[in-house]
């Protein structure tokens, strides 16, 4: 018997490319938080989000399997990614065995919510992998350009694939485990219909305060203001959107602008405050935090959103106790995916000597909030193939040019 299982589970593994190959032809289909939030309506049918996810995150996942295969050779082989690429394969085997069960039995709808959360947890820890991956390649071979370029576009994309590939599967499972969410009844999956920001805002700063005041002792005050557009100006704050997302983002912005206004005033008795303006308007919703935590010269901000620039040292994969207010270096980019996610963005403008403005962009409205998904085709093929050509701007020398050899002689 275990051996017509090990010859199964070998011929299942075989097909893979060719599934690979079949699912990645078909574009992701990106939904609007509308569409999300029928799936989850009164007359949700569990039947057809289970057709639906049988088909779209075999998409998501073969789309951006085609890319991990793109990657410079050294560091598709490193141990982390290829640990990575078999969780990729073994969940993509996993659902695949549900296209041709019956979407009426009650018995296979049930299996799937258990199969989707097992997925869930078997990527729990992609992003330490990965990272993982990317220090042994950086130990291992000297960087160039062309590769930092890559692997950065690689990222970017994968992580915001995963981040979307977990929304589908946290909405089926929140939405038909049969369960209410008792603390928050009124949310629909991990969508809140009335997100009310001013409460997130003070959620994820009183999380990093407490994480502050543990390791340094001190912490600076929140100060928190609100704007509406005149229209708008008897209406509560809130959007459609997904708190847990916003507070991601919050949480990162405000322990770096608390570690570095405690850092530059460390011979201050007094400290700052971190200041947060929420602004609602007709198309966007900002939300702007703003330290005076010294800023970061403008030469080094694109830097900051770079995996590889990353100086942090390597994550203990699995390690839930990490410095508390600087782990390795993902905070900023990860959180602009969020941000971009719905088709938000997040940007950091800095004052060097003074401080940092970070401002999270979101839309204000649910119909332009799309999932913004990654989408294997040509273009993306072209895109890893950019080779290092001469820069068309010329590269200020570090001498200063000896304009003697151009004097006319008297
Ligand atoms: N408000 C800020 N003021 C000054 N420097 C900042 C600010 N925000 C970010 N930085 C700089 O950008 C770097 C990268 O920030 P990022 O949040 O991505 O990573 P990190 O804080 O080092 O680690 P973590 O993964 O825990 O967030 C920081 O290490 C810090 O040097
Ligand atoms: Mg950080």
């Amino acid at each position: 018997m275990k051996f017509v299982r090990f010859i199964m589970k070998n011929a299942a593994l075989a097909s893979v490319p060719k599934h690979i190959e079949h699912f990645s032809k078909f574009s992701p289909s990106p939904l609007s938080m509308k569409q999300f939030l029928d799936f989850g309506s009164i007359n949700a049918c569990e039947k057809t989000s289970f057709v639906f996810l049988r088909q779209e995150l075999p998409v998501r996942l073969s789309n951006i399997m085609k890319e991990i295969n793109l990657l410079p050779n050294r560091l598709l082989t490193t141990p982390s990614v290829q640990m990575v690429q078999s969780w990729y394969i073994q969940s993509l085997m996993e659902i695949l065995e549900f296209l041709d069960k019956n979407p009426d039995n009650f018995k296979v709808l049930g299996e799937f919510v258990d199969a989707l959360v097992t997925i869930r947890n078997r990527h729990n820890d992609v992003v330490p992998t990965m990272a993982q991956g990317i220090i042994e390649y950086k130990e291992t071979f000297p960087q160039d350009p062309v590769t930092n370029q890559n692997i950065q576009y690689f990222l970017d994309r994968f992580y915001m694939s995963r981040i979307s590939i977990r929304m589908l599967i946290n909405q089926h499972t929140l939405i038909f485990d049969g369960t209410l969410n008792p603390v928050h009844p009124n949310t629909i999956g991990c969508i809140d219909p009335h997100c009310e920001i001013a409460d997130v805002v003070q959620d994820a700063f009183h999380s990093a305060k407490m994480l502050c005041d543990q390791y340094y002792l001190r912490s600076p005050d929140l100060i928190l203001q609100e704007m509406c557009s005149k229209k708008k100006k008897n209406l509560p704050m809130s959007i459609v959107y997904v708190p847990s997302h916003l507070y991601h983002m919050l949480f990162e912005l405000f322990k770096n602008a608390m570690r570095a206004t405690i850092e530059t005033h460390d011979n201050s008795n007094t400290l700052p405050p971190v200041q947060v303006m929420v602004s609602l308007g007709d198309e966007d919703m900002s939300i702007k935090v703003s330290d005076k935590g010294g800023g970061v010269p403008f030469r080094r901000i694109e830097n900051l959103f770079s995996y590889m620039f990353s100086t942090a040292p390597a994550p203990q994969i699995g390690e839930r106790t990490r410095p508390p207010l600087a782990g390795f270096g993902y905070g900023l980019p990860i959180s602009r995916l969020y941000a971009q996610y719905f088709q938000g963005d997040l940007q950091l403008y800095s004052m060097e000597g003074h401080g940092t403005d970070a401002v999270i962009y979101l839309k204000a409205l649910s119909t332009e909030s799309i999932e913004r998904l990654p989408v294997y085709n040509k273009t993306t093929l072209k895109n890893y193939k950019v080779s290092q050509e001469a820069d068309d701007w010329c590269i200020p020398s570090k001498e200063p040019l000896d304009l003697s050899i151009y004097k006319v002689p008297k």
